[in-house]
């Protein structure tokens, strides 16, 4: 049987799983030596882009999925499931770990830790068909993926992102979250996004240090000086432009309960470790995906009715980009491509932080 150090191992490991804005939303129970609890929790009472928790759902995906990987690597077959009685709001993932003689260690693997967001513009060279046929593979037979290549296809994406971009600048709800998750003048952060890893040049960093003070700098910043358009170019334009291809995820079912999402993240992880192993970077485009969740379910996003109408707006660009109706669902949206290792990421908290007794 495996013993604690192992189940630590595993978890030490499974820790690497991305979620959205760094927010880690996960503890780890080490209830035997065959049986580990995930408590998840989510952000929705303060991130703007957990829209009632889909994000950190999605998250609690990429853990569980990390984490079966993780344990394939020492010869244990990893099993989940959520624990009767807990819900979306705060769920308990009960994973049983069994040894089997049949479990090799997975190829996704030795991707794990050096999977990163890259949010920097990529080389353009297209996806060869390996490449697609490996991306679509990771994904299952639950979800399909659109590809938009040509540079015609890149430009609409990334007009889309624009208007996304405009939204969530001049959104009070999101600049609250921003303010909360960015780490200012760092290069790595264990529960936040360090500001060199956002995608901006220096002086603009500086800059938007600055701004950030307080809301009515941005509002007066946005409105008199123009003061989106630098990084919506850097951000949203630019990064759009220069990769091989967007990647949208889309179910082949319309989700009906919050596990579709942990389904979803399941199929993330997979695609985002397998663009690791394809030699590509990755960066998750959410945001629209996030506005269109909001205007489909006809929920505000902001207590300012302008952004409301706004992303009603946006997820009609976004469906005519795609050549979908209102009611497709959308999980995951991202762009890859070739690049260089980021310089900056972030990192994880301490195992010793996410781990819990009984
Ligand atoms: C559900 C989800 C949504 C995300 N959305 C975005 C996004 O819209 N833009 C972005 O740049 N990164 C996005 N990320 C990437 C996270 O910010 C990143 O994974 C996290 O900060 C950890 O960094 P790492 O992936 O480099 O380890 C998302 C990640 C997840 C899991």
């Amino acid at each position: 049987m495996a013993d604690r150090d192992t189940l630590l191992k595993i978890l030490d490991l499974a820790r690497w799983a991305p979620s959205g804005d760094n927010t880690q939303p996960w503890r780890f129970e080490i209830v035997s030596d065959t049986h580990i609890a995930i408590h998840g929790h989510d952000t929705r009472d303060w991130c703007v882009y957990d829209f009632r928790g889909h994000a950190s759902h999605i998250a609690h995906g990429a853990l569980l999925e990390t984490l079966r990987i993780a344990a394939s690597g020492v010869g244990l077959a990893a099993s989940w499931r959520l624990r009767d009685g807990t819900d979306d709001l705060a769920p308990i993932y009960d994973v049983t770990l069994a040894p089997a003689a049949q479990v090799a260690a997975d190829p996704l693997l030795p991707y794990i830790e050096s999977r990163s967001v890259q949010r920097r513009p990529m080389k353009t060279r297209p996806l060869t068909a390996e490449q697609k046929l490996a991306l679509e593979r990771a994904v299952g037979d639950q979800f399909v993926l659109q590809f938009f290549e040509p540079l015609a296809r890149r430009r609409q994406v990334a007009r889309l992102l624009w208007d996304s971009a405009y939204l969530r600048l001049s959104c009070r709800e999101a600049f609250e979250v921003h303010r909360r998750v960015i780490e200012w003048g760092a290069r790595f952060s264990d529960d936040k996004i360090p500001a060199q890893a956002v995608g901006v040049d220096a002086v603009t960093e500086k800059l938007m240090r600055w701004v950030m003070h307080s809301w009515e700098r941005v509002a007066f910043f946005n409105k008199y000086l123009a003061g989106t358009i630098a990084p919506r170019v850097q951000l949203d334009v630019l990064p759009a432009l220069g990769c091989a291809a967007h990647v949208l995820m889309k179910p082949v079912r319309v989700p009906s309960g919050f596990l579709d999402y942990v389904h979803a993240g399941l199929a993330m992880q997979r695609l985002w470790l397998a663009a690791s192993a394809a030699g590509l970077h990755l960066q998750p485009e959410m945001t629209p995906v996030i506005f269109r969740w909001y205007a489909r379910n006809r929920a505000p996003i902001s207590a300012d009715p302008r952004i409301n109408v706004a992303s009603e707006r946006l997820a009609q660009q976004f469906e005519a980009v795609c050549g979908d109706s209102p009611d497709a669902p959308y999980a995951f949206f991202c762009r890859v491509g070739v690049a260089p290792v980021p310089a900056s990421r972030s990192l994880r908290l301490k195992l010793e932080t996410l781990l819990r007794s009984a």
